[in-house]
């Protein structure tokens, strides 16, 4: 996916987009570019590389005071020059940015060249410009209208004519689009992080909506119809401190620390131990719905699916309902079955995964009940659910997600409480169970004593170039999690499996050159994860065990030992996530690896 912005506004557009570039680089690095109005004609400036390489390029006092910018993550187009967006008609004077995929691309195109257009890029996204520039005749908005008919896919657009200075229009589908209300200026921008800095009263944009701005109006209507469309604003909670790295050499390191404070932020005003149970208002269910759910699935992809595989067990053996977590982009299409008295949860930090969110959809014209568990306030998966949990994590930026997980467990377990009070959980099994959850900030901020020692062994280990991480029950999914925080940031190769399930093909894979991460707390399934462990040390396998402390029979069998605190048994997956996240930073780091941003990566996935 990709980052776009627009402004108009009486400020230099130059340097109000770069500042905003930079705030959603998460979003897709691999090239960026703004196209600034002025005098009644379009300057772009955009090349491969990063903002930073971008502002080193672009005019010191480029004039004019409106202009739109993008940050991209390839899907059509090799990554160079000309693929970067913004894209123009021939012409030059009509400039647009896009962030989603026009499927019919090829079609349209190849129409427009038999017309005499001529195309300079391999993206999809240049017919937009071209197909501006057949439907102008003097108001760009109705030409955008047009062209949107047109267009099957998806898209968050804004676009610029050089003959209306200091206009901006937009639209979305599929892809993310924010209005943001200044004093005298206005802001159009993929998320609320680019323009936080300037305003926090923002708009959040629908499916088939369509925005005009200028600098101090603005005039929101339908796709289909053109009906004006008035819609609240809203003012977003987050401080643009949430947003910095705050003396972190990185997000990611910045992120992985604050998890003592955002489960807390998950947790905190949800629990009820007057009633040893837990409130969630936001599931706009009443209790006789909740005590009739019969099932409960959970969709979601890459971490945020980790999440949902723990809370598939936890749900499983502590409410007894039964409970599956299924890859959203494989539920989307293999025509699922809706039972009757399911709940569906939807999760995802960024609520604009298209994976997670076409899944949702695609279970919701089935007739189901669909929750989302999201982080981003405002987000599509958050308000096409129309109900779930906001887990609180606060602005989660490095493209690794490590807060996030662990504030969704937070929610998975609040709810898990919450409907287990309902059926079999007694008094007493429900306080102890609040307990648990709220001594969990300290337990992890006690694993991070083992801060140094990670980072060692991480170094120490950093040459390997394969990884087997493996746990079993409700530590199996966080084995998957440790094994992709791994292999995305440092690219080593790195497979999470079940403990147990390495005896069925994978141990084949064991030699001294690929080192075995087993996740082995003082829980019941501990002796069997030291058979496996024995079995892994027989071939001459490293061992690295995370388990507590007076565990004297792992430290006697693994190589390298790291301590997690002693905790209730369910509470395990968040203290072991902890150390997994912290090796994998330390590894990247090892390594010179670009740990927020890492190569092929975007922060949250809006292509299919
Ligand atoms: C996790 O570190 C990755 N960045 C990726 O797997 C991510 O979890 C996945 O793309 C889902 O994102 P979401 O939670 O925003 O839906």
């Amino acid at each position: 996916m990709c980052g776009i912005i627009g402004y108009c506004g009486p400020r230099a557009a130059g340097e109000v987009l770069l500042d905003g570039l930079k705030r959603l680089e998460y979003r897709g690095y691999d090239s960026a570019g703004i196209c600034v109005g002025f005098d009644n004609a379009l300057t772009v400036v955009k090349s491969t590389g990063k903002i930073a390489h971008l502002r080193g390029i672009v005019p010191a006092a480029l004039p004019g005071t409106y202009g739109i910018g993008h940050t991209r993550w390839a899907t059509h187009g090799v990554v160079n020059d000309v693929n970067a967006h913004p894209h123009t008609n021939q012409a030059g004077d009509i400039a647009i940015v896009h962030n989603g995929i026009i499927e019919n691309f090829s079609v349209l195109k190849e129409k427009l060249i038999s017309e005499g257009h001529v195309f300079r890029s391999q993206t999809d996204s240049e017919v937009i410009a071209h197909l501006l520039s057949d439907f102008y005749e003097g108001d760009l908005e109705a030409a955008l209208k047009a062209v949107l008919h047109l267009l099957q896919g998806t898209y968050g657009i804004i676009c610029v004519h050089a003959q209306e200075p200091n206009r901006l229009v937009g639209a979305r589908n599929g892809s993310p689009l924010v209005l943001a209300v200044g004093q005298n200026e206005m802001f159009l921008a993929s998320d609320v992080m680019a323009t936080l800095a300037h305003t926090k009263q923002v708009v959040y944009l629908e499916d088939g909506e369509v925005v005009s701005i200028t600098n101090d109006a603005y005039h929101i209507s339908e796709l289909r119809g053109d009906k004006p469309i008035s819609k609240k604003v809203e003012i977003i909670s987050w401080e643009l401190e949430n947003i910095e790295k705050q003396g972190h050499s990185h997000f990611m390191e910045k992120e992985i620390f604050e998890q003592p404070e955002s489960i807390l932020r998950a947790i905190q005003g949800r629990l009820d131990p007057e009633n040893a149970t837990a409130h969630l208002g936001g599931l706009n269910m009443s209790n006789t719905e909740l005590r009739d759910i019969e099932r409960v699935k959970i969709v979601a992809a890459g971490t945020s699916f980790h999440a949902g595989l723990v809370a598939s067990y936890l749900m499983e053996s502590v409410a007894q309902i039964p409970c599956t977590a299924e890859l959203a982009s494989e539920l989307r299409y293999r025509n699922p079955i809706v039972e009757r008295n399911s709940l569906y949860f939807a999760v995802s930090q960024s609520g604009e995964t298209i994976d997670t969110l076409s899944a949702m959809r695609e279970l919701k014209r089935k007739g189901a009940r669909v929750l989302g568990i999201c982080n981003v306030i405002g987000s599509s998966i958050a308000r096409e659910a129309g109900a779930g949990v906001y887990i609180h994590s606060g602005p989660e930026i490095a493209v690794a997600s490590t807060k996030a997980f662990t504030s969704q467990l937070a929610a998975f377990y609040l709810f898990t409480l919450l409907i287990s009070r309902m059926h079999n959980m007694s008094f007493e099994a429900g306080r102890g169970f609040i307990q648990n959850l709220s001594s969990l900030p300290d337990l992890v901020r006690q694993g991070f004593e083992q801060q140094n020692h990670i980072r060692a062994l991480a170094e120490k280990y950093s040459h390997y170039r394969d990884f087997l991480f493996l746990g079993r029950g409700l530590n199996y999914p966080v084995a998957l999690e440790g094994a992709l925080k791994l292999k995305e940031i440092s690219y080593i190769h790195a497979e999470g499996y079940s403990a147990a399930e390495i005896k069925h093909g994978p141990i084949a894979l064991i030699n001294d050159e690929t080192p075995s991460i087993f996740l082995v707390p003082g829980d019941s399934l501990r002796e069997k994860v030291i058979s496996n462990m024995k079995e892994v040390k027989a071939r001459r396998g490293k061992v690295i065990a995370l388990c507590v402390a007076d565990d004297e029979e792992v430290k006697n069998t693994a190589d390298d030992i790291i301590t997690i605190p002693k905790a209730g048994e369910m509470m395990y997956p968040f203290l072991m996530v902890v150390p997994l996240q912290l090796f994998a930073y330390y590894t990247a780091l090892k390594l010179g690896r670009d740990v927020d941003q890492p190569r092929n990566l975007a922060k949250s996935v809006t292509v299919e």
